[in-house]
C-alpha cells in the first residue's frame, strides 16, 4: 500500500520562518530568483481570489514541506495559508543516473533542456502544470460546508500542496524554458477552471466539485491519475523533471489517502445507520435517505462518474505522441525500471481493448504506440486495490452490496470508446438507449440535490457531520476533539 496518512509522516524541527524553503541553490542564482520573485505575488493573486474562500485568516494545522530526507521532510505547525511556505524541492540527486528508456537509453541523464526536445517537453510541464491550480479552483468553495475541522483541515492540506506543486511546474518552466517559460508560468494562473474563454487544459479539471463525497472520489480517482503521471516522469531522462516528480510523489499519497479513507468513513456511516435504524435493503434509498447519510447506490454512482472522467485524463489509447515521448526518453511508463524488458519497444507488441466498427476486440498494438493503453492499465489496477479496501468496510456489514468499477467503455469522451455508447458492465447500446438509462448509472440531479441537501458544515471540535463517521485516528497522533482549524 503506497497510501500514507500524516500520521506516518516523519516530522522534524526546522526554522522555516524566512525565505523558501529549497534545495535548488534558488538565491545563488540571480535570474531564476528575479524570476521566481515577480511570479510570487501573482501567485498570491491567484490563491487569494481562487483559493479557499473564506479562510485565508484561519490557523490551520498544516503539514509544510521543508526538506527531502525521508526521514524528515515536514515541520506540522497552524499557520494561516497565505503565509504557507510554498517551496521548491527535489529529491536528491542520484550521482551518474542514466536515461532508462527509450532511444538514449544508456546514456547519461540530462541536466538540461535537450533542444531537440524542448517544445516536447515544455507542453508537458505545461499539462501537468495547469492540472494543480485546477484542482484548488474546484474545491474553492467546499470549506463552507466542511463535515469536520479534521476534514477541513485536509482539505486545505491537499489544496496548498497542489498549490506548491504548481511552485514545481512554474520552477521547472522558469529555470529551463527562458522567456516563453516564464510567460507560461504566468499562464498557469490565468486560466480557470470552468472558465468559458480561459479553461483549464483538460476536461475533468473543468468539472464541479460541489460537495464532499465529490472531493473525496476526487481525491481517490483524479489525485490516482495525478500519481501515475507522476511516476511515469519521474521516469525521464530530464533529471530535474525526475527529481521534482519523486518528492511531488511523497505529498500526493496524502491525497488519495484523504479520498479513500473519506469514501470509506462515509461507507461506514451509511451502513451503521442502515443497521441501527432495522433498514436491510440497501436499494431503499428513500428509507436510506431519511436517515440523512448516502445510500450505497448513490456511492456507486459517483464511483461510475469520476472514474469515467478521470480515465479521459490519459488521453487516446493508441497516441504516437505518448509513443514519441517515450522514445525521446522524456516520459516512461509505470515504473519504467521494474519493467523487465529492453525499454525500447523497438519490436514489442501490447494487447489492449479497441473499438472496431463498433465492437470491442482485444488488439494487439506495437507497444510504442499504446503507452497511453499500458499507464491506463496500470492506474486500473491501482484503482482496483484501493476498491477492496472499500468493499471489505461493507464485507464487514449484514449488507449484500458491493462497489464494482464500470467498464472501462463507459461514459468516455476522449479515445478508443468516445464514439460508442456503453453500458457499466460492458455492453454497446444506441445513443437514445443509454440515454434514457443514463439516470441508473451516473448521478442524477435529484441525487445531486440530495446530496447537496447534507452539506452543512460543522466546526465543533470533535464533532461529525450525521453522514460521515470519524476517522480512526488523528492527524499526526492528535486527539480527536484537536482544533485541526481555528476559525476567526
Ligand atoms: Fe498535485
Ligand atoms: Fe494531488
Amino acid at each position: 500500500m503506497t497510501e500514507q496518512s500524516d500520521d506516518t509522516t516523519p516530522t522534524i524541527e526546522i526554522n522555516y520562518a524566512d525565505g523558501i524553503p529549497n534545495n535548488v541553490d534558488l538565491y545563488a542564482d540571480r535570474r531564476l530568483q528575479r524570476a521566481m520573485e515577480k511570479w510570487h505575488p501573482k501567485f498570491l493573486d491567484w490563491w487569494n481570489a481562487s483559493g479557499p474562500d473564506g479562510f485565508q485568516t484561519a490557523d490551520v494545522y498544516l503539514r509544510t514541506a521543508v526538506g527531502v530526507d525521508p526521514k524528515g521532510w515536514a515541520v506540522f505547525d497552524h499557520v494561516k495559508m497565505p503565509d504557507y511556505r510554498w517551496g521548491i524541492l527535489l529529491a536528491n540527486k542520484i550521482e551518474d543516473r542514466k536515461i532508462g528508456f527509450g532511444r538514449h537509453k544508456g546514456e547519461p541523464a540530462w541536466q538540461e533542456v535537450p533542444g531537440e526536445y524542448r517544445s516536447l517537453l515544455k507542453r508537458l510541464l505545461i499539462i501537468q502544470g495547469d492540472t494543480e491550480p485546477a484542482s484548488v479552483e474546484q474545491q474553492r468553495y467546499l470549506g463552507k460546508t466542511c463535515p469536520s475541522l479534521y476534514d477541513l483541515r485536509n482539505l486545505f492540506q491537499v489544496n496548498v500542496e497542489e498549490g506548491r506543486h504548481l511552485w514545481a511546474m512554474a520552477y521547472l518552466l522558469q529555470k529551463y524554458f527562458g522567456r516563453d517559460g516564464r510567460e507560461e508560468a504566468e499562464a498557469l494562473l490565468e486560466r480557470r477552471s470552468g472558465s468559458a474563454d480561459k479553461p483549464r487544459l483538460l476536461g475533468a479539471f473543468n468539472e464541479k466539485t460541489p460537495d464532499w463525497l465529490s472531493f473525496f472520489m476526487f481525491t481517490f480517482f483524479t489525485d490516482r491519475d495525478g500519481k501515475m503521471q507522476l511516476e511515469s516522469l519521474a521516469q525521464s531522462g530530464f533529471d530535474p523533471l525526475s527529481r521534482t516528480c519523486r518528492f511531488m510523489l511523497t505529498e500526493e499519497a496524502h491525497h488519495m489517502y484523504v479520498g479513500e479513507s473519506g469514501v470509506a468513513r462515509t461507507m461506514q456511516r451509511t451502513t451503521q445507520a442502515m443497521t441501527e435504524a432495522g433498514v436491510t435493503d440497501p436499494y431503499d434509498i428513500e428509507a436510506v435517505r431519511k436517515l440523512g447519510v448516502i445510500d450505497l447506490p448513490t456511492l456507486q454512482k459517483k464511483v461510475n462518474f469520476h472514474f469515467s472522467v478521470t480515465l479521459d485524463l490519459f488521453g487516446s489509447e493508441i497516441s504516437t505522441n505518448a509513443g514519441n515521448a517515450f522514445s525521446a526518453g522524456i516520459k516512461g511508463r509505470f515504473r519504467e525500471d521494474s519493467i523487465e524488458d529492453d525499454h525500447q519497444l523497438l519490436n514489442d507488441t501490447y494487447s489492449l481493448l479497441r473499438c472496431i466498427n463498433k465492437r470491442l476486440v482485444m488488439v494487439d498494438e506495437p507497444a510504442v504506440n499504446a503507452i497511453n493503453a499500458r499507464l491506463l492499465d496500470d492506474y486500473i489496477s491501482n484503482v482496483e486495490s484501493g476498491l477492496k479496501r472499500w468493499n471489505r468496510v461493507l464485507e464487514k456489514t449484514d449488507f449484500d452490496f458491493t462497489i464494482d468499477l464500470p467498464h472501462r467503455a463507459f461514459n468516455r469522451r476522449i479515445g478508443e470508446f468516445s464514439n460508442v455508447s456503453v453500458t457499466p458492465d460492458g455492453e454497446i447500446l444506441t445513443t437514445q438507449k443509454w440515454q434514457q438509462q443514463q439516470a441508473d448509472w451516473l448521478p442524477s440531479e435529484e441525487d445531486e440535490r440530495y446530496l447537496q441537501s447534507l452539506m452543512k458544515p460543522v466546526v465543533e471540535r470533535g464533532a461529525y457531520a450525521n453522514w460521515i463517521a470519524p476517522p480512526k485516528s488523528g492527524i499526526n497522533k492528535k486527539p480527536g476533539d484537536f482544533e485541526y482549524v481555528a476559525l476567526h
